[in-house]
């Protein structure tokens, strides 16, 4: 992937059509959430498993090598190196507590039992707040405030 400014249209787009694929599957995430521990649905568990790291993945991917070395005048303006740093170091949490609700939404996939669900309940609910102020953030540092990240 290439880096020439002729790319940053494509990028933006692309970034913006993932961040509203990510807050889709914050949305399942409480619905989930809402349902434990006696109605939770295999088939949505299944979809957000399948789902959520690699379009978590990407969104990061497209950030880190996109938008925080932006050039701008809004990146200089909003966004310090300390807090690159700090958005690097949420995306390194993100991906780890994705990564450990992946195994529990298998678990809940297959029908097991065999999980804590006030901790279920807590981690998924921690998860996607911190997703959606985490985009929203991103999305007003980029411009796209008043879009979709602004509904929550
Ligand atoms: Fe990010």
């Amino acid at each position: 992937m290439s880096k020439s400014k002729s790319d940053c249209p494509r990028w933006l787009a692309e970034l913006n059509r993932r961040h509203t694929r990510l807050l889709m599957l914050c949305d399942m995430l409480e619905n989930i959430a809402d349902s434990l521990p006696r109605h939770v649905t295999p088939a949505l568990c299944r979809t957000v498993a399948t789902s959520l790291k690699p379009e978590l993945d990407r969104v990061c991917e497209i950030e880190e090598l996109f938008c925080f070395p932006y050039p701008t005048g809004l990146a200089e303006a909003h966004a310090s190196s300390e807090t690159l740093c700090r958005m690097c170091r949420e995306h390194e949490g993100d991906r780890a507590a994705a990564e450990e609700i992946v195994r529990t939404l298998t678990k809940l996939a297959h029908g097991r039992k065999d999980v804590n669900w006030d901790a279920t309940g807590y981690m998924l609910r921690s998860f996607f707040v911190g997703v959606r102020r985490h985009v929203a953030n991103e999305q007003c540092m980029l411009g796209f405030s008043g879009t979709q990240a602004s509904r929550h």
